[in-house]
């Protein structure tokens, strides 16, 4: 079974996106676990419009707080409100706009996985540090450093987003060889850890309908993590069709 997400990023307006929802509501897939992850003013229009519906939905991010006295945070329970089955979290833009580290991105692990919401946990190195050849050992920290503080129970409900930030809305997507080479690594690193070794791993970085066939191929590939397509309704159902495919 494969995965196929949407990340809509920092995009959306109210009536564009009933539009959008809409056109998810109406895709037909089977074998295909669908979702969309909306920011987080549009949680209660995707819930309304989807909730008929095999889709899931979710945020693309979470406090690592719980209630309180957090101004600006929306918390793990508030997504459950608003029946979120998935969040993002450690998106590479968020480490690098927003200063995220492993250890914030653990706790949200935990928050999110104390109200049974599934992470999107995203990892994946920078076009310097893979020119530099230090991919691996990038890759290695991120998930060890996060494993370390959660506990290797604490990712047995979780989905890996491989994505590496220079193939991320630039056009260029990783060549299946770097993706099959990578999720190998990711699985080897997840396992050594203690993670169960099927937990799934999803490409992201331009995934598009013209070459997702060619990614969801690739061994070990358990779906996409997509932005930029996501916001195309044709695009994205080209995607679906093609996870429908493998
Ligand atoms: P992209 O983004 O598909 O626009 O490259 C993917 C992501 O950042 O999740």
């Amino acid at each position: 079974m494969k995965w196929v997400i949407g990340n809509w990023k920092s995009n959306g307006a109210f009536a564009q996106n009933e539009a959008l929802l809409n056109a998810l509501k109406a895709l037909a897939f089977e074998k295909t676990q669908v979702g969309v992850c909306v920011p987080f003013p549009y949680l209660a229009q995707a819930r309304s419009v989807l909730h008929e519906s095999k889709v899931l939905w979710g945020a693309q991010n979470v406090s690592p707080f719980g209630p309180g006295a957090y101004t600006g945070e929306v918390h793990a329970e508030m997504l459950c409100d608003f029946g979120c089955r998935v969040t993002i979290v450690g998106h590479s833009e968020r480490r690098q706009y927003f200063g995220e580290t492993n250890a914030l991105i653990a706790e949200k692990i935990q928050r999110l996985n104390a109200v049974g919401i599934t992470p999107i946990w995203c990892v994946g190195e920078t076009l310097e540090e893979r020119e530099r050849g230090a991919w691996q050992e990038i890759l290695r920290r991120q998930i060890v450093e996060v494993v370390e503080i959660v506990g290797a129970p604490a990712v047995e409900n979780v989905l890996i987003a491989y994505e590496p930030v220079w193939a991320i809305g630039t056009g260029r997507n990783a060549r299946p060889e770097d993706v099959a080479e990578a999720h190998a690594w990711l699985r080897r690193m997840l396992t050594e850890a203690g993670a169960r070794p099927d937990l799934p791993i999803l490409y992201g970085g331009s995934v598009k309908g013209g070459n997702a066939a060619e990614l969801f191929a690739v061994e070990g590939c358990d779906g996409g993590l997509i932005g930029g397509a996501s916001l195309s309704a044709t695009e994205f159902a080209a995607i679906v069709a093609a996870a429908e495919k493998e």
